[in-house]
C-alpha cells in the first residue's frame, strides 16, 4: 500500500448514509473514538454533508468523499481542489483517462484520490447496453491499469475483486472495499458481500461499512467487533 499500513481502527470506514446532519451528528457521537474514518456520499452531501466533512476534518476525523466525479477535465480539477480545502483524505472519480488525469494534478498533498473501475451494479449485458465492448473482468484489469499509470492513489473494488486487483497493481495503491458484512448480519441489498476478515485476507486496506453499523442497535459495539476482526486478522 502507499504508505505505511494504518492501524486497524484507521481501517475502518463508516458510510454515513443518512438523511440529514443531525442524523449523522447523532450516529457520531454515539461511535465517539471507535470509529476514526467517515464517508460521505450523494445522499448527505447533497443535505449539508460538505460542511460536516470539513467539520469532522477539524476535530481530527478522517474524511472520504464519496462524489465519483466525472466530468471535463478543468470542470473535474476546480472540484478537486475545492474538496481538497474541506480537509478530506479520499475522494472517487470514475476511472476514465482524463477524469483520473485532472483529479491527480489537482489533489494537492493531502487529498487522496480513489478510482472506481466498474461500478458493481453492472454486469456485462450492463456494459454492452452501455457501448462497451470489454467484459467486467477486462474492463477493471484495464482501468485499474490506466489509474495506476496515471499515479491514482487507489481503487475502489469489491471484496471479490480485491485479490485480482491486488495482483495486478501490487502493493502500492491502497484498496477500498465496500460490500462488508460481519458473519450472521443482514446483507441488504449487496450481492457480493464479504465478511471483514475474509476481505482483509483478500488485499482489502480499509473497508466501508455501511447497515451493519448505522442500523445496528448498539453502532460502537458493531464498529468495535468490526475493528477487532480486523486486528485479527493480522494483516
Ligand atoms: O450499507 P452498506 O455497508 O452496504 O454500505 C456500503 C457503502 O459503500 C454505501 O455507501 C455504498 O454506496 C458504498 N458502495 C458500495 N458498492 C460500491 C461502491 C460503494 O456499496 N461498489
Amino acid at each position: 500500500m502507499m504508505s505505511p499500513r494504518p492501524d486497524s481502527r484507521d481501517r475502518l470506514i463508516v458510510a454515513l448514509d443518512l438523511s440529514s446532519v443531525e442524523a449523522a451528528e447523532a450516529l457520531i457521537d454515539r461511535l465517539g473514538d471507535s470509529v476514526t474514518f467517515y464517508k460521505i456520499g450523494y445522499q448527505l452531501a447533497y443535505a449539508g454533508g460538505l460542511a460536516l466533512a470539513s467539520q469532522l476534518a477539524d476535530r481530527g476525523k478522517k474524511v472520504f468523499i464519496d462524489l465519483k466525479l466525472h466530468d471535463i477535465g478543468n470542470t473535474v480539477a476546480k472540484g478537486v481542489e475545492n474538496i481538497a480545502r474541506l480537509g478530506a483524505t479520499f475522494l472517487t472519480v470514475h476511472a476514465y483517462p482524463q477524469t483520473m488525469q485532472a483529479a491527480v494534478e489537482a489533489r494537492g498533498p493531502s487529498l487522496k484520490i480513489l478510482a472506481v473501475t466498474v461500478l458493481t451494479s453492472y454486469d456485462e449485458a450492463d456494459l454492452r447496453a452501455a457501448g462497451y465492448r470489454l467484459g467486467v473482468t477486462a474492463m477493471v484489469a484495464e482501468r485499474a491499469r490506466q489509474a495506476q499509470a496515471i499515479g491514482i492513489d487507489g481503487l475502489v473494488c469489491s471484496g471479490e475483486e480485491a485479490a485480482t486487483v491486488r495482483s495486478l497493481v501490487g502493493p502500492g495503491m491502497a484498496l477500498v472495499t465496500p460490500g462488508i458484512r460481519p458473519a450472521g448480519s443482514d446483507v441488504g441489498d449487496q450481492k457480493r458481500v464479504m465478511t471483514p476478515a475474509r476481505a482483509i485476507a483478500a488485499g482489502a486496506d480499509y473497508l466501508v461499512v455501511g447497515r451493519p453499523i448505522v442500523a445496528a442497535a448498539d453502532p460502537k459495539a458493531a464498529a468495535e467487533m468490526i475493528v477487532a476482526e480486523i486486528e485479527g486478522a493480522g494483516i
